[in-house]
C-alpha cells in the first residue's frame, strides 16, 4: 500500500507527471510560453498562417514558399466529404449537440476513407491531412443541416479559415476576419500533453486507427474543463449581460465555490499566451464591428477574477466574445476548437506510433481486500 502511493501522482490528475516524450510543442507554465517546435507562439500568431501551422507540425519545419503552396494545394484538394458523411450528419436529430455530431461523422469518415483498413505509414499520414482538410467542412455541414440549409461546398482557392467561414455563411468573410479565423485556428492548433491529445495518443498506443484517435479526442474536447470552456463562457456573458452585475454575479459564483469557466488552467500559472492574442482580436473585431460590449464585459470580469482570485484568463476566455462577434452559434465554439486542434492531435497520434509503446500506467488501488465471494443466496 505504502509503495502504491508512494507512485501515485500527488494531488491527482497526473499533474506535473512527465508522461511521455513529444517534439510537437511545449510550455513553460511559469513564464507564460509557447511554442510549436520551438517557435515561439508569438510569432507564429503575428506571422504565420494556419496551413503553415500544420505543415510545421507535421513535418518539423517551417515551409518554403513553394513547400507551402503545394501543401496549400493539397489540403485543399481534400476537403469534401463523401455523401455518406452527409447521410450520417442527415440522419441525426437537429438538437444533436455540434460536438456529439462531429464526433459521430468523423468516424463515419474513417469507414468512408480512401485508405479504409490500410494502417500503413504513408496511408496513415494521407488520412491525417485528410481529416485536417474535413474537419473544417463536417462542421460547417453540421451547422448548415440542423438549420435545414443546403452545406456550401468548399472554394479550393481560399485559405482554410476563409474557406470555414464561407461554408459557414454562404457568403465570403472579410480579409480582416479571415485574418482573425487564421490566427485563431494557428493559437489552438497545439498544446503539449491536455487532456484531449493525451487521449489521442493512448488510442494510437494501441495501433488503433489515425480516425479512431481523432473521434477518441473530439469526445474528451466536448467537456466544459477542456474544450467545452469557450462554450461555458458565452453562456456565463449571457447570463451576467451587463457591466454592472458583474461584481454581483461573481461573488455569488465564489461564495458558492462555482468555477468560473475560461481561467485558471493545469499548466499555466501566469497569462496563457494564446490568451494575449484572442484579447486582441476580441477587441479589434469588437470595434471592427461597432458590437465592443462583449469585450468590455469580458474584460472587467477577467479584472475582477484576477483581482479577487489571481487566477488569469485561459484560451478559451477571449475565444468566447471573439466567436459570438465573428456571428457563429455558441455551440459551435468547441466544434471551431476541434477544427484547429485535428491538427495538433494528427500529429501527436503520428508521433505516438512512429515510437510506439502502449500507453498503460498502474493506478494506486483504494478498494477492499480479500473479500470472500458469496453465494447469491447469502446475499443482501
Ligand atoms: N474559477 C474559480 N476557481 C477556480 C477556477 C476557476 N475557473 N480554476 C481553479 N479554481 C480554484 C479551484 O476552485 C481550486 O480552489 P481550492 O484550492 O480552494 O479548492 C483551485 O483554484 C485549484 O483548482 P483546480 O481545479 O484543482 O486546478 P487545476 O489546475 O487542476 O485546474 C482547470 C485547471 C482548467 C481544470 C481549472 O482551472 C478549471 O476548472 N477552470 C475552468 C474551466 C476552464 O476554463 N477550462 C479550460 C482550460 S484551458
Amino acid at each position: 500500500m505504502a509503495e502504491a502511493a508512494a507512485k501515485a501522482a500527488p494531488g491527482g490528475g497526473l499533474r506535473n507527471v512527465v508522461a511521455g516524450q513529444s517534439a510537437l510543442s511545449t510550455i513553460d507554465g511559469a513564464k507564460g510560453i509557447l511554442s510549436y517546435r520551438g517557435i515561439d507562439i508569438h510569432a507564429l500568431a503575428e506571422h504565420a498562417t494556419f496551413e503553415e501551422t500544420v505543415f510545421l507540425l507535421h513535418r518539423g519545419a517551417l515551409p518554403t514558399r513553394a513547400q507551402l503552396d503545394g501543401f496549400r494545394r493539397d489540403l485543399a484538394r481534400q476537403r469534401a466529404l463523401p455523401d455518406a458523411a452527409l447521410s450520417a450528419l442527415h440522419a441525426l436529430p437537429r438538437s444533436t449537440h455540434p460536438m456529439t455530431a462531429l464526433r459521430t461523422v468523423v468516424s463515419a469518415l474513417g469507414a468512408l476513407d480512401p485508405d479504409a483498413g490500410d494502417d500503413g505509414e504513408a496511408a496513415r499520414e494521407r488520412k491525417a491531412l485528410r481529416l485536417i482538410a474535413q474537419t473544417a467542412t463536417v462542421v460547417a455541414a453540421i451547422e448548415r443541416v440542423r438549420n435545414g440549409w443546403a452545406p456550401v461546398s468548399p472554394d479550393q482557392s481560399l485559405p482554410h479559415g476563409a474557406n470555414f467561414l464561407y461554408m459557414l455563411r454562404g457568403q465570403r468573410p472579410s480579409d480582416s476576419e479571415a485574418r482573425i479565423m487564421d490566427v485563431a485556428l494557428v493559437l489552438h492548433a497545439d498544446h503539449e500533453f491536455n487532456a484531449s491529445t493525451f487521449v489521442a495518443r493512448v488510442t494510437a498506443s494501441t495501433l488503433a486507427d489515425i480516425h479512431g484517435a481523432v473521434t477518441a479526442a473530439i469526445a474528451a474536447l466536448k467537456g466544459p474543463l477542456h474544450g467545452g470552456a469557450n462554450e461555458a463562457v458565452m453562456q456565463t456573458l449571457s447570463e451576467i449581460q451587463s457591466i454592472d452585475r458583474v461584481e454581483p454575479y461573481l461573488k455569488d459564483a465564489f461564495a458558492s465555490k462555482r468555477k468560473v469557466m475560461g481561467f485558471g488552467h493545469a499548466v499555466y500559472k501566469t497569462e496563457d499566451p494564446r490568451a494575449t492574442h484572442l484579447r486582441r482580436l476580441s477587441r479589434t473585431l469588437g470595434e471592427e464591428k461597432g458590437e465592443r460590449r462583449w469585450f468590455d464585459l469580458s474584460e472587467k470580469i477577467e479584472e475582477f477574477v484576477k483581482r479577487e482570485k489571481g487566477l488569469y484568463a485561459n484560451v478559451d476566455f477571449y475565444s468566447a466574445s471573439l466567436y459570438h462577434v465573428l456571428g457563429l452559434p455558441t455551440d459551435l465554439f468547441t466544434p471551431v476548437f476541434a477544427v484547429s486542434r485535428v491538427a495538433g492531435w494528427t500529429a501527436h497520434a503520428l508521433e505516438q506510433i512512429a515510437n510506439n509503446k502502449l500507453i498503460r500506467p498502474e493506478s494506486e488501488y483504494i478498494g477492499l481486500s480479500n473479500v470472500p465471494y458469496l453465494p447469491i443466496e447469502q446475499r443482501g
